[in-house]
């Protein structure tokens, strides 16, 4: 049942800050100011690195993760889609974490990846919203997602569930390798991610108004810095599946070796900076786009538009966040954005042509 939506995908997007909140309760303790792992009886301080292995959106999650939890835990992360992994005799070192990520938790590249995994003698660990699934019977901790069912082929609200069981999982990895300065700070970060992402979703009749002006593009870029860089890639790949535009996303700084000969007036750029330690390099990125005609679209916080909201056809304006929940922030406006492009174009949303919501067949 769609309710008041027009299309699941919609609902699902508006969902998010409840779901995130239901993930994350089973995942923070606010009394005892501590996030915690339901029943893990692992000791994750044996774990010396980390290999996550995931499809589509799923792989972006796991990308942020890797910025997560390099920082935080000071633990190697390497992130590999599930299709490559499984056929490239991949190395799987002693002390591994291996670990899923799936919505659907029956993708069949990934369930053979965690299979491969688990032959090879690694503990393996699963970020998995359907709980009778294949993946979340057979990985050895399982780390639920509760976005409730996701009907849309786009994934929207699984993908922010994902993160923030992945930045429950970084702080505990973090814990454990004693690295962990003020976990009451990162509880509160995380408590703040529903309203942060209810802020965000009040942008959306802006949004809807700046979308046919995108709809008529022929090839759109998404640049991200740090962790807003797998954000990219997950915009890019969101307006392709269900408006068929043809979209990139690029670490800022990758422009100018190679995507920055694209750049002409017709080419819209959505960047995504948060105002902090990566903003003015990512404005300098962006503003040689600028310079050579393209029409950027700014996602920012008030401070941020403020320093470099000019020359742009549109800004879009985000609470102020910690830099950890940034990604969960900004990805709502990214779905949105995808969401009100494809209805300009009058695509089928939910249902996107040769595309399946579980893809169980390789
Ligand atoms: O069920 P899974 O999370 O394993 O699915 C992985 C991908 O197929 C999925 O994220 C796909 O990329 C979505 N259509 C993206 O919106």
């Amino acid at each position: 049942d769609k309710g008041n939506h027009r299309h699941f995908m919609q609902k699902e997007i508006y969902e998010q800050p409840v779901v995130v909140a239901q993930t994350l309760r089973s995942y923070l303790r606010p009394l005892e100011a501590q996030v915690a792992l339901p029943d893990i009886e692992f000791d994750l301080s044996s774990v010396e690195r980390v290999v996550v292995v995931a499809c589509g959106t799923a792989s972006y999650v796991g990308m942020i993760g890797k910025y997560w939890i390099e920082q935080l835990a000071r633990i190697p992360v390497e992130v590999d889609v599930a299709s490559e992994y499984r056929y490239r005799d991949p190395v799987l070192l002693p002390n591994t974490l291996g670990l899923v990520i799936s919505q659907s938790g029956e993708t069949a590249d990934t369930l053979a990846a965690l299979r491969h995994m688990k032959a090879a003698g690694v503990t393996t660990g699963g970020i998995i919203n359907v709980p009778t699934s294949s993946m979340a019977r057979e990985v050895d901790l399982l780390l639920p997602t509760h976005a409730g069912p996701e009907i849309g082929v786009a994934s929207t609200k699984a993908f922010t569930c994902q993160l923030a069981v992945m930045a429950a999982l970084a702080t505990n990895l973090a814990r454990a390798k004693g690295r962990l300065a003020d976990e009451a700070d990162v509880v509160e970060h995380l408590q703040h991610v529903p309203e942060a992402m209810s802020m965000a979703l009040a942008h959306d009749a802006e949004i809807e108004a700046m979308a046919p002006k995108i709809a008529a593009a022929r090839d759109v870029l998404y640049l991200g810095r740090g962790p807003e860089f797998p954000l990219a890639l997950e915009g890019a790949l969101k307006l392709k599946e269900i408006s068929y535009i043809h979209a990139e996303g690029y670490a800022s700084g990758e422009m100018k070796h190679g995507p920055i000969a694209l750049i002409d007036e017709q080419v819209p750029l959505i960047v995504i900076a948060p105002s902090g330690p990566l903003f003015d390099k990512t404005v300098s990125n962006m503003q040689e786009a600028q310079a050579r005609g393209a029409q950027v679209v700014l996602i920012s916080d008030a401070e941020g538009i403020a320093q470099a909201g000019e020359n742009t056809i549109a800004t879009i304006e985000m609470p102020k966040v910690h830099p950890l929940i940034a990604p969960l922030v900004y990805a709502v406006p990214v779905q949105l954005l995808a969401y009100h492009v494809a209805v300009a174009k009058g695509t089928d949303v939910d249902q996107p042509r040769n595309l399946a919501k579980s893809v169980t067949v390789e």
